[in-house]
C-alpha cells in the first residue's frame, strides 16, 4: 500500500529554533530572547541568537529541502518580526522576510504550512501578563488577522498554536520556560483558557475573511498507559488523559471542557475566571476547526502515585524523560525495564503511537489530523565525514508504519511532518540534541550537509511509502 496521494509528506521548524537574526531588520524582543538570557536557563546558556541562521540562509535550506522531494515544510512565524511590540505598528520588513520564505517554497512546489505561535511571545506582552491576560490572546487575534492578510493568498494551511501544555505547563507550573513561574496552577489553567479562545475567535476570523484554506491547531500527544491491570494505576492513566490530553484537544474538537477536569479544578479553586461569551465561542469553534495537529514523540506510562515529595523544578527535571509525579500529585510517570528509550530518555514506542491514534479516533471520530511532529533526538555519529543517523531512519520508519496501519484501520490522516527539517536548537537541550535530516556543522560555519536519513526520506517520499 502506498499513502493516500493527497496525503503530505513534510518536515518542521520553529522561527526561534532555526532563524536567529533575533535583533535584525527591526525585530522586537521576544519572552525568550530574554529568557534564555537568564543563567541556569538553557542547556549551556545556549540561545536562538543566531540560532542556525536560517533567517539569511532560508533559500539554501529550502532548496536543500526541495532535493529531498519535501512536499510541504511547516515553519513558525516570529510575531516580533510582525509586530516588534506585539500590537500595533507592523513591521514591514518581517512582512517581507515570510513573503520571501514562502514565495521560495512554492517556487520549489513545496506547500508551506505556517504556525502562528510557537512559543516566542513579543516581551511587551510576557511583561504585561502573558497568557494568564486575556489582553494577551486579544492581541493574538489582531497579529494572526494581519498574517492572513499578508500571506493567505499563498499560505492555505494554518496552525495557530503549539503544543498548549508546554508552554503553558513549563510556563506556570514547573518554571523552565517563561514566564518562569512556578506551582501556579490556576495561571496554568488561565493560560490554556485564554489560548484555546484566542483559537476559536482566530478560526471564526478565518472563514470571514473567506481565504478558503484550513486552519487547526497542534497538540502535544502523550497518550497515556498504566504500566500493569491494577485498578488504581488503570484510574492513574484515566486522570491523565483527562488533564494532558482530553483537558486539550475536548475544547477544540467537541467545544467544552471535560468535567472530570473542570470538577476537580472547580474544587482545588483553579478554574480560569471565564466568561460565558468565551465558553460560547469556544463551543462555536468546534463546528468550524478544520483540522487537528499531532506533535508525538512518547506515550506516558503511569502509576498511582502514593509518595508525597513534589516535583523538583528545573531545567533537566523539565525535559520530558518519565521518572516525576505530576502537578497535583495524583499520578507519576515511570521509566519501564522493557521499554526502549533514546540518549534523553524518552521512550521509543510506534505501538503506543498507534494504539493512541485509536484512542483519539474512538473519542474524536473522523477528525482531519496531520503529525505536525515526530522524530528523535541524538548525537548523530559522523563516520569518514558522513552523517551516518541509522537510528534516526529507524525511528521516523517504524513511526511511519504505524501512521499507515492506523490509516488502513480508518483514523483520518492526511500528512506527516518529521521534527525536523534541519538540526536546530533545542530550547533546554541546546545544539547537542538533534532531530534534521540536514546536519549543521557548527564548527565550520555553520555548513550544511546532508543526512544519511535525507536520502532515505527522500526515496519514501519518492515510492509514496510503499515500501514501508
Ligand atoms: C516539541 C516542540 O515539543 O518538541 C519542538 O514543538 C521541540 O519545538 C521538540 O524542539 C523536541 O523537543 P526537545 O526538547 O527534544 O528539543
Amino acid at each position: 500500500m502506498k499513502f493516500p496521494h493527497d496525503f503530505l509528506f513534510g518536515a518542521a521548524t520553529a522561527a526561534y529554533q532555526v532563524e536567529g537574526g533575533w535583533n535584525e531588520d527591526g525585530k522586537g524582543l521576544s519572552n525568550w530572547d530574554v529568557f534564555s538570557k537568564l543563567p541556569g536557563k538553557t542547556y549551556n546558556g545556549t540561545n536562538g541568537d543566531i540560532a542556525v541562521d536560517h533567517y539569511h540562509r532560508y533559500a539554501e535550506d529550502i532548496a536543500l529541502m526541495a532535493g529531498m522531494g519535501l512536499q510541504s515544510y511547516r515553519f513558525s512565524i516570529a510575531w516580533t518580526r510582525i509586530l516588534p511590540q506585539g500590537r500595533g505598528v507592523v513591521n514591514q520588513a518581517g512582512i517581507d522576510f515570510y513573503n520571501r520564505v514562502i514565495d521560495e517554497c512554492l517556487k520549489w512546489g513545496i506547500v508551506p504550512f505556517v504556525t502562528l505561535y510557537h512559543w516566542d511571545l513579543p516581551q511587551m506582552l510576557e511583561e504585561a501578563g502573558g497568557w494568564s491576560n486575556r489582553a494577551t490572546a486579544e492581541a493574538f487575534i489582531e497579529y494572526a488577522a494581519i498574517c492572513f492578510k499578508a500571506f493567505g493568498d499563498r499560505v492555505k494551511h494554518w496552525i495557530t498554536f503549539n503544543e498548549t501544555v508546554v508552554f503553558t505547563g513549563l510556563g506556570y507550573i514547573s518554571g523552565a520556560h517563561p514566564p518562569g513561574k512556578t506551582d501556579d496552577i490556576k495561571g496554568y489553567f488561565t493560560a490554556t483558557h485564554y489560548v484555546f479562545w484566542a483559537h476559536a475567535e482566530t478560526v471564526r476570523l478565518y472563514r470571514q475573511l473567506r481565504q478558503f484554506g484550513e486552519i487547526g491547531i497542534t497538540h502535544v500527544f502523550s497518550p497515556a498507559f498504566s504500566v500493569d491491570r491494577q485498578p488504581e494505576n488503570l484510574q492513574a492513566a484515566r486522570h491523565a488523559n483527562e488533564f494532558d490530553t482530553y483537558w486539550f484537544f475536548d475544547p477544540i474538537l467537541r467545544g467544552s471542557y471535560p468535567e472530570y477536569v473542570v470538577d476537580s479544578a472547580r474544587r482545588n479553586g483553579w478554574l480560569p475566571d471565564w466568561t460565558d461569551a468565551e465558553l460560547a465561542t469556544i463551543a462555536d469553534c468546534a463546528r468550524y476547526n478544520d483540522f487537528i495537529g499531532l506533535n508525538y514523540y512518547q506515550p506516558m506510562r503511569v502509576v498511582r502515585n502514593h509518595q508525597s515529595e513534589k516535583s523538583v523544578h528545573s531545567r533537566e527535571s523539565s525535559t520530558g524523560a518519565p521518572g516525576s509525579p505530576s502537578f497535583d500529585g495524583y499520578f507519576r510517570t515511570v521509566r519501564m525495564d522493557d521499554k526502549v528509550y533514546t540518549k534523553w530518555g524518552w521512550e521509543i514506542s510506534p505501538e503506543g503511537f498507534y494504539e493512541g491514534l485509536l484512542m483519539l479516533h474512538e473519542r474524536y471520530g473522523q477528525v482531519k489530523m496531520y503529525i505536525t511532529e515526530n522524530g528523535l533526538g541524538d548525537e548523530d555519529p559522523v563516520i569518514d565525514g558522513e552523517v551516518v543517523d541509522v537510528p534516526r531512519i529507524k525511528y521516523i520508519e517504524q513511526h511511519l508504519k504505524a501512521v499507515k496501519r492506523a490509516i488502513a484501520a480508518g483514523v483520518n490522516i492526511r500528512g506527516y511532518y518529521a521534527w525536523s527539517a534541519i538540526d536546530l536548537l533545542s530550547w533546554l537541550n541546546g545544539f547537542r540534541k538533534q532531530y534534521g535530516f540536514i546536519y549543521v556543522d557548527h564548527h565550520n560555519n555553520l555548513q550544511r550537509r546532508k543526512k544519511l536519513s535525507y536520502y532515505w526520506y527522500r526515496q519514501i517520499i519518492a515510492e509514496r511509502g510503499e515500501s514501508l
